[in-house]
């Protein structure tokens, strides 16, 4: 079995209710970016950046892992360490699928750490300007635990290591827009990897090989596929 190294977007989680960024009428058609997902935007005004939070985060515990992530656990639960999900979603849906081989390359939205010192909190709640830090005491630091545009993503030197050990590159419900993901493709191309997309549509990067349609329906079907050789 080859070493498969899969990279999810927010069209994984799309069909579990949450939202994406860039689709029609998506997060970003609702909101500044500027505004809600980089540091001054938090600077200039913390309550609309913990208000867009809550409510991600409301719905996240709302929502409900769908067939996409679940067929990507019983993946991992066949091959083990065979396989490795980056994600730069902020859900948790994969692991409450089932899966523990995810990294979070943007930061996961349950958690939480203090602008002033640095102290994280995990499985948070609401977050609100007047919450005071545990650790420091200080008021106003308290921040979701979510890479903003200006950030350097998590986990890029493991991710360095797994593009060059995979065999296998797959892109799940991400429209290959933002750096550094963006990039893993053409990476793992390089590095000799054969690439697949699973999208709703095709996006502009160069994959050996597409499968279109909702990840509900494509992903089971490439994991049964994949299991089956
Ligand atoms: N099934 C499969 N793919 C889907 C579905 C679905 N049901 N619904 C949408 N998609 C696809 C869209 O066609 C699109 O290509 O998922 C992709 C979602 O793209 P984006 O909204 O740009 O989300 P993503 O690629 O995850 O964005 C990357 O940008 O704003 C930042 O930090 C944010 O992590 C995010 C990053």
């Amino acid at each position: 079995m080859s070493e498969i190294l899969i990279l999810t977007g927010a069209g994984v989680s799309a069909e579990s209710g949450l939202g994406t960024f860039r689709d029609v009428g998506g997060l970003w058609d609702q909101y500044d970016l500027e505004e809600v997902a980089t540091p001054e935007g938090f600077a200039r005004n913390p309550a609309l950046v913990h208000e867009f939070y809550n409510l991600r985060r409301d719905l996240m515990q709302k929502a409900e892992p769908n067939a996409a992530h679940r067929a990507l656990a019983k993946l991992e639960r066949e091959i083990g360490d065979r396989m490795l999900i980056i994600t730069q979603n902020i859900d948790d849906l994969h692991e409450r699928a089932g899966s523990k081989r995810v990294l979070h390359m943007h930061g996961r939205l349950a958690n939480a750490f203090c602008a002033h010192c640095g102290s994280q909190r995990k499985e948070v709640g609401a977050l609100s300007v007047a919450d005071a830090c545990a650790s420091c005491r200080q008021p106003g630091g308290m921040r979701p635990d979510v890479v903003w545009f200006g950030e350097i993503p998590h986990h890029l030197e493991e991710i360095d290591q797994a593009l060059g050990r995979a065999e296998l590159f797959v892109s799940i419900g991400a429209s290959g827009q933002v750096y550094p993901a963006a990039g893993f493709v053409a990476a793992a191309q390089r590095l000799g990897a054969e690439t697949l997309e699973l999208n709703m549509e095709a996006t502009s990067t160069a994959f050996n090989a597409r499968k279109i349609g909702p990840a509900t329906e494509i992903v089971p079907t490439w994991v049964d596929e994949i299991l089956s050789r």
